[in-house]
């Protein structure tokens, strides 16, 4: 019979495991939910008034909770010792060194947080896999548990993969698509299943609850990035052609998309995609496949990233090769830095590539992004490497407080980000302070061209022909 669960640890206070436990403490208000993280900084930043996340919606849910039964703690072992369900949130990130390296993710910390649960835990717990990891994790983290814990404790393993977009995470959470929860299919791990189903029947519809074996679990979340990448990979390999061609990459997705099989979403081209989750997991799907010897499938799904840096590149030498062919001490300004709108995350972010090409190529840019700090900035500009480079970034990136700041005496503007305060700024204004010709390179495809161009603007969008 399923447990009925009173108590949440959540490990891991990161973009995932935060809003995630933050949103079942809002909806399950008899259920007492504490996350941890080893990270002091980052959990006194969820016990002051700055979120240590940006997030539509976040800190309404957050404030409304914490103190009653939402804590921040840095506690771990307790937060164990209590609960009857355990989450695990912690990064995996891709391998650096060894074996695998640049493929493969790094279960270092997830090994870490399943070790640390089997030597202090004093009852039996239900332990959830939330980070995204490679098949056959759950079982890993099984064997760990079973070969460190007391006599007599039980651990059931469940994959409950999380599938939010940074930016709407509140809304995803909230009304999710459907909730995946995997197990072995003992008839332990179904009462697990049961368990966990019931937390989220709080406010998920009980049909939207997916229940299937763990390995389908967690394929799926590598699957669904997979799919959904592939889709940008689609659609901006097919802006290439549009842009020599004359066809315009926004009329083709919208007529593609209307197509009920293909679907609207998700066919938006751009200068390319970023974020944490994409190029990781299918790395390691690429790694999987090429471990279970299925060259050819590996190759299939890594061409989704090849496509990717192209793009990134292809945008970069557009911006070039429209500037007469050199950038070398030129004034680009650089709107958008983080991965997407209404986020400051700029993990992977398509920003920064086209940022390195520019400094390659000894431009002066000047950044502005309303959500990401400077600091931020500097650090993802700078190569790690043997030679320290950060002076060097210095002389060459000026991080602004404004669009205008950014834009004023440039001789090109380049949208990377696509946030709506780009939409509406005084463009007339910015035309007046730049040196000219004034040009605008839309990587997102955001701006009014047509409007640009009555201004005086020479202006070029992604997939639309290279007629400045
Ligand atoms: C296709 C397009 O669907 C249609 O819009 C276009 O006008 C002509 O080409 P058609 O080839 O007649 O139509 O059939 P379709 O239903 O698309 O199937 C094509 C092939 O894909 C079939 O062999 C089908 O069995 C296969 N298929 C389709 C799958 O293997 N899996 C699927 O999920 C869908
Ligand atoms: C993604 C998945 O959407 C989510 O389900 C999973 O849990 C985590 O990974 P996220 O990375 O937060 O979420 O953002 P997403 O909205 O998927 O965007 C990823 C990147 O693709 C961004 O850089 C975005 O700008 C880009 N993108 C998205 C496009 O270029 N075109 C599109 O049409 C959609
Ligand atoms: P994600 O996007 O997957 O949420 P993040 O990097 O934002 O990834 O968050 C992961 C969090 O997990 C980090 O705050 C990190 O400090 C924390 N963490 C990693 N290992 C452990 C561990 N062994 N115990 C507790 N917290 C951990």
């Amino acid at each position: 019979t399923p447990v009925q669960v009173k108590k949440i640890a959540c490990i891991g206070a990161g973009y995932v495991g935060g809003p995630t436990c933050s949103m079942i403490a809002h909806k399950c208000p008899h259920i007492q939910v504490t996350i941890v993280d080893v990270n002091a900084d980052r959990i006194n930043a969820w016990n002051s008034d700055t979120l240590p996340i940006y997030e539509p919606g976040l800190e309404e849910i957050v404030k409304a909770c914490r103190g009653k039964n939402l804590f921040f703690d840095t506690d771990i072992d307790k937060a164990i010792v209590e609960a009857d369900l355990i989450f695990v949130s912690v990064n995996t990130p891709t391998k650096k060194s060894g074996v695998g390296a640049g493929y493969a993710a790094d279960l270092f910390y997830v090994e870490l947080c399943t070790r640390r649960i089997a030597s202090v835990a004093t009852s039996s717990k239900i332990v959830v896999e939330k980070s995204t990891v490679p098949c056959r994790t759950a079982q890993s983290m099984r064997t760990i548990l079973e070969a460190n814990s007391r006599p007599g404790l039980r651990f059931d393993i469940l994959s409950n993969p999380e599938f939010l977009a940074e930016g709407t995470a509140i809304n995803d959470l909230a009304h999710p698509d459907r909730v995946l929860i995997g197990s072995l299919g003992t008839p332990e791990g179904r009462a697990a299943q049961a368990s966990l189903v019931d937390v989220y029947a709080n406010w998920v519809p009980r049909e939207k609850c997916i229940t299937t074996g763990l390995w389908s679990s967690e394929l799926t979340k590598l699957a669904a990035n997979a799919i959904l990448a592939q889709r940008i990979s689609s659609i901006n390999a097919l802006s290439a052609i549009c842009e020599v061609t004359g066809a315009d990459v926004d009329e083709v997705a919208y007529a593609c998309g209307l197509d009920s099989r293909i679907g609207p979403k998700f066919l938006k081209s751009s200068v390319g995609f970023g974020g944490s989750c994409f190029q990781k997991d299918i790395l390691n799907l690429v790694y999987l496949s090429e471990s279970l010897h299925l060259p050819e499938v590996a190759d299939y799904w890594r061409q989704v990233i090849t496509m990717n840096e192209y793009q990134k590149r292809r945008f970069a030498q557009t911006v070039v090769s429209s500037m007469f062919n050199t950038i070398t001490n030129k004034k680009l300004a650089v709107l958008g830095f983080a991965f997407k709108k209404d986020t400051g995350d700029t993990r992977e972010t398509p920003s920064a590539t086209v940022c390195r090409f520019f400094r390659q190529e000894s431009a002066k840019i000047s950044v502005y992004d309303p959500k990401v700090p400077e600091k931020q900035i500097f650090l993802d500009l700078t190569e790690p490497g043997v030679v320290d480079d950060s002076e060097q970034v210095k002389k060459q990136v000026t991080v602004c407080k404004s669009a205008m700041e950014a834009c004023t005496g440039a001789e090109g503007i380049c949208v990377l980000t696509e946030w709506d305060e780009f939409k509406t700024l005084d463009w007339s204004a910015i035309y007046a302070s730049m040196a000219k010709p004034a040009m605008v390179f839309d990587g997102r495809g955001i701006l009014d061209a047509d409007k640009l161009r009555e201004i005086g603007f020479k202006v070029f969008s992604i997939g639309k022909g290279v007629n400045l």
